[in-house]
């Protein structure tokens, strides 16, 4: 190939910008990027307090337009996986306090994401108590526990009293996250989603049935955070298609309420199916179909690399892309600093994807390698 050549194609793979790398306000927020940083259980805590690790290990990222830390669990009951972290012991807070403090002394932007598993959990992460559910339905995923991977059980109905009792649960942990922002967690196959789908809500009871009333949870623990926190500062993760438990149409009832509610954002999930590969009738259009529905902003996350991403946010289908595989694997100060490069020599390079197994490591002799 030419020289001349070479240099025109150079010059028209080349934006002129990289808008993945242009900054965004969020609320009060002002995000440096638009590179989002995925919720990844990392399992690394003890008796689900956050390690000295998890204090390097999101300070590392502080450079990202917005860490949203991996799912943290509310309560005892909520917890689905073993060496996972909680926020509902004094311990847990304080130790989230200083992952907080290192995040934002390094001049990073935390979100805690606060979630309740739902039946996917197991007796032996319960002290013996069996899993909870809106509806006695084995939800057939496997679960991470001391001794490996191990199957779901059928779960307990819970009592419309105690579904309350959990949104105040969401409450005193958002309360409890202090000085992040918050992300409910509502995708994948946990509590909330649990509710919004008829496979597995099979109540009749006010939080069963009809759009309203599947949907119901999410929006009673919204408002309960919302009295405690800006709504600025409260996002929201659905993942609207996941095979095996079939789709669930209660997520646009939750985004048209969600358009008065005004949170932070919505990051949305795209579809996958369990072996991870992507449902492709929803693949690439997913985010415009929402974008309809949904007026505010958008992450979109789901099998991106970086130039997909940059695709994505460059014709507006989503404001900000959440990474998962890559951000695991680079930190993130690598692919800031990037954007001074020119774009073909950066991005192959950061699409690399980490191995499934030094993501998720629930031996400690493992956690210092998979820290970077
Ligand atoms: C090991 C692992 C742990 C994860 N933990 C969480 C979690 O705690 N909360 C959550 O919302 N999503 C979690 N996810 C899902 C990711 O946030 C993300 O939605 C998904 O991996 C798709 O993004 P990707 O294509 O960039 O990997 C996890 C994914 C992996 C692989």
């Amino acid at each position: 190939m030419s020289m001349k050549l070479e240099q025109q194609q150079e010059n028209e793979s080349t934006p002129d910008v990289i808008t993945l790398l242009t900054p965004l306000q969020l609320g009060a927020l002002s995000l440096p990027n638009r590179i989002v940083m995925s919720p990844m259980t990392r399992a690394r805590s003890t008796d689900g307090v956050p390690t000295d690790i998890e204090v390097k290990y999101y300070s590392q990222r502080a450079s990202a337009g917005l860490i949203i830390t991996a799912g943290i669990y509310i309560s005892r009951m909520a917890v689905g996986g073993i060496n996972v972290p909680g926020i509902y012991t004094d311990q847990q807070i304080d130790s989230w306090q200083r992952i907080n403090e290192a995040v934002h002394s390094a001049g990073g932007r935390i979100f805690a994401q606060l979630s309740h598993s739902g039946s996917v959990s197991h007796l032996s992460l319960l002290n013996g108590d069996t899993p909870v559910d809106p509806s006695a339905v084995n939800p057939r995923q496997k679960v991470m526990s001391a001794s490996g991977y191990v199957d779901t059980v059928e779960p307990r109905a819970l009592m419309t009293s105690e579904i309350r009792a959990i949104v105040e649960e969401y409450r005193t942990a958002a309360v409890n996250a202090k000085k992040a922002g918050i992300e409910v967690h509502g995708a994948n196959v946990y509590l909330l989603p649990e509710f919004l789908n008829t496979s597995t809500n099979l109540r009749q009871d006010e939080y069963g049935g009809t759009l309203e009333n599947r949907a119901r949870i999410v929006v009673e623990v919204l408002n309960a955070i919302g009295t405690v926190w800006d709504h600025e500062r409260i996002g929201l993760k659905l993942s609207p298609a996941i095979s095996g438990i079939g789709t669930y149409t209660a997520v646009e009832h939750i985004l048209k309420w969600l358009n008065d509610f005004s949170p932070a954002y919505l990051h949305l999930r795209r579809g996958f199916d369990t072996n991870r590969n992507p449902i492709e009738m929803l693949r690439e259009h997913t985010f415009e179909h929402y974008r309809d529905v949904f007026r505010g902003t958008l992450i979109g996350n789901g099998g991106f690399d970086l130039a997909t991403a940059n695709a994505h946010v460059e014709r507006e289908s989503v404001d900000l892309v959440s990474l998962q595989g890559t951000t695991s694997q680079i930190p993130i100060s690598w692919i800031v600093s990037a954007g001074t490069k020119p774009y073909r020599q950066v991005i192959p390079p950061l699409i690399t994807r980490v191995s499934r197994r030094a993501m998720w490591i629930s031996q400690p002799q493992y956690w210092s390698v998979a820290t970077e």
